[in-house]
C-alpha cells in the first residue's frame, strides 16, 4: 500500500483532517500540524507550491496497524519478523513515481516547510536517503534535508550511520536518492538499524510487497510507489547545517554538514509531500517503534522477551521498558546488557516481570516501588558511547557523544536479602492481591445516577 491508499483508508476510519484553506509552508503549515499532533492531516492547497501536503500518518500506533491490516499488539512482531527474514523486492521497469520526469527542475516548487522563525532554512523531514555502500550495497536512512538552493540541500549526517559509513569509503561523491512520501513499510523500514549488509528495502518488502524501479540518472533503485524522487550526488563540499528543532524538542546545535547536489527530480502527476513536525509525536514514534524489534531481538536471545516498548517521556528514544518471563534468577540483568546491545542510543532501561504491563507508566512506576533495591538490581555503566541528542551528555566535536547509562530490574528478586533462593509461592506474593469481579448494576438503588 503506498502513502495515498493509506491516506484513503485514514479517511475511510475517519481519522483523516482535510484542510482546503490555502495555508502557508513558511510558519503556518508547521503551527496548524503542532495543533492537530496525533492526527493525519492533508492539505490540499498550498500557498506557492503546485502539490499537496500530508502530516501525522505515523502519528500513532493505531495508524500503523491499520495500514498494516493487524492489531496493534501485533506490530512488534510484525516488526520482528520482517527484521530477522527481509524478501528481496521485485523490480519493475515503470513506476507512478516517475510519470514525470523533470532534469531542468526547482526545489523551491516544492512545499517545504520553514517550521520555526530561527530555522536554518525550509526542512525537509521526511525524506528517505538511499545510497550503495561499496562493501554493504544498499542502505536507505532517513536524512533531514535543508534547503539552500534551488538544486541543493545540506544534508545532516550522524556519525557512524549508514549513509556516513558509505560515504567515508568513496574518495568522490555518492551517489544518492531521496524519496518523499513514502508508504508506512518503507518509513518503518528506513527508520531500523539492521545489521550491515540487510537490506532495508527488503525488511520494508517483508512488511508488505515494495516493489522497487531504477532511477533516471544514478545507479540506484527506489521504491515505484513513492510520490518523488530526488536523483543526484552527496559531495565532498560541506556548509553550516541548522538550526533545526530535534527530537527533543530543544535546539540541535550547528554543524558543518555535506552538500547535496539534485539533478533530476522525478513524481507522480499529482504527488504528494510529506511533511513530519519535528520534535512532535510523527517523528518520536518514527524513531522510537522501530527500534523496540531489535531491542526484542537481543534480549530474546538471553532470555524470554516477551514486550518492548520505548517509552514516550525519554522522547522515544532514550528509554525503554522490557517485558520478560524470568526463568533464571539473572534473567533482569542479562535483559538490560542485551537491550543496550539492541538499541545503543538507550540510556535508561526499567525490565518488569510479565505482570506488569509496559505501557501503564504507574504500573511499572509500581514495580520499581516494590520490587526494586538500587543497591543490588541498579546497573550503572560510565562513560559510554551514546545518542547526539542527549543535552546533557558530553559531547566533543568531532567525536561520538558519550553519556551514563542506568539499567533498572525491577523483576521480582528471586533470591532473600541473606542469600537464599525464594519458593515459587514466595515470589507469587510480590504479585497485586486482586478482588473477584461483581456486577455493581446489582448493587445500585434504582434512580441512582451513577
Ligand atoms: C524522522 C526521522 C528523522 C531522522 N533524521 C536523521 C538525520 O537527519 N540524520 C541521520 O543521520 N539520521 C536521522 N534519523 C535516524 C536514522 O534514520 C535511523 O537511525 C536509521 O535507522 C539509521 O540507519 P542506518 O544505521 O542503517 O544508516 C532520523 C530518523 C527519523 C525517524
Amino acid at each position: 500500500m503506498s502513502l495515498r491508499s493509506f491516506i484513503a483508508k485514514a479517511q475511510e476510519a475517519g481519522y483523516l483532517v482535510t484542510i482546503t484553506r490555502e495555508v502557508d509552508p513558511y510558519l503556518e503549515m508547521a503551527r496548524v500540524i503542532n495543533a492537530l499532533d496525533g492526527q493525519p492531516v492533508l492539505f490540499t492547497r498550498v500557498k506557492g507550491s503546485p502539490y499537496q501536503v500530508v502530516s501525522g500518518l505515523c502519528s500513532a500506533r493505531e495508524y500503523f496497524a491499520l495500514d498494516l491490516c493487524m492489531d496493534q499488539s501485533q506490530l512488534l512482531f510484525a516488526l520482528v519478523q520482517a527484521l530477522g527474514n527481509p524478501i528481496t523486492p521485485q523490480m519493475v521497469a515503470s513506476a507512478p513515481c516517475q510519470e514525470v520526469v523533470e532534469g531542468e527542475m526547482d526545489l523551491n516548487t516544492l512545499p517545504i516547510l520553514i517550521h520555526l522563525p530561527d530555522d536554518g532554512g525550509p526542512y525537509v523531514t521526511a525524506g528517505v536517503v538511499i545510497v550503495k555502500d561499496p562493501d554493504h550495497g544498499r542502505n536507505m536512512c532517513f536524512h533531514r534535508l535543508m534547503r539552500i538552493g534551488p538544486r541543493q540541500f545540506a544534508v545532516r549526517v550522524v556519525e557512524g550511520r549508514g549513509t556516513d559509513t558509505a560515504l567515508r569509503k568513496v574518495s568522490g561523491e555518492l551517489e544518492v536518492a531521496i524519496c518523499l512520501g513514502n508508504s508506512i513499510p518503507v518509513l518503518l523500514a528506513a527508520a531500523m538499524s539492521p545489521p550491515k549488509g540487510v537490506d532495508e528495502l527488503s525488511i520494508a518488502n517483508a512488511l508488505r510487497p515494495t516493489p522497487l524501479v531504477k532511477c533516471r540518472s544514478v545507479d540506484l533503485e527506489v521504491p515505484a510507489d513513492s510520490e518523488f524522487v530526488l536523483e543526484g550526488r552527496i559531495t565532498r563540499r560541506s556548509v553550516a547545517e541548522g538550526p533545526f528543532i530535534d527530537l527533543t524538542e530543544t535546539w540541535d546545535i550547528v554543524r558543518q554538514q555535506p552538500i547535496i547536489e539534485v539533478d533530476c527530480l522525478t513524481h507522480r502527476r499529482d504527488a504528494i509531500y510529506h511533511a513530519l513536525l519535528p520534535g512532535r509525536l510523527e517523528h518520536k514514534l518514527l524513531m522510537g517503534m522501530p527500534r523496540e524489534p531489535s531491542i526484542y531481538a537481543a534480549v530474546s536471545q538471553v532470555c524470554q522477551c516477551k514486550n518492548v516498548l520505548i517509552t514516550p517521556g525519554g522522547m522515544s528514544w532514550l528509554h525503554a521498558v522490557v517485558q520478560i518471563v524470568k526463568q533464571f534468577p539473572d534473567d533482569g540483568r542479562k535483559a538490560i546488557a542485551a537491550a543496550f546491545r539492541g538499541h545503543t542510543s538507550l540510556k535508561h532501561i526499567v525490565v518488569v516481570d510479565e505482570d506488569i504491563d509496559p505501557f501503564n507508566p504507574a504500573e511499572v512506576e509500581w514495580a520499581i516501588a516494590t520490587r526494586f533495591q538500587a543497591d543490588r538490581d541498579l546497573i550503572v555503566l560510565e562513560d559510554r558511547p551514546s545518542s547526539s541528542l542527549d543535552p546533557s551528555a558530553t559531547h566533543i566535536l568531532g567525536q561520538k557523544t558519550r553519556t551514563s547509562k542506568m539499567g533498572l530490574d525491577a523483576t521480582i528478586p528471586w533470591y532473600k536479602p541473606t542469600g537464599e533462593l525464594r519458593t515459587r509461592e514466595e515470589r507469587e506474593e510480590f504479585k497485586k492481591v486482586g478482588y473477584e469481579e461483581v456486577d455493581v448494576a446489582v448493587y445500585r438503588t434504582f434512580g441512582e445516577k451513577r
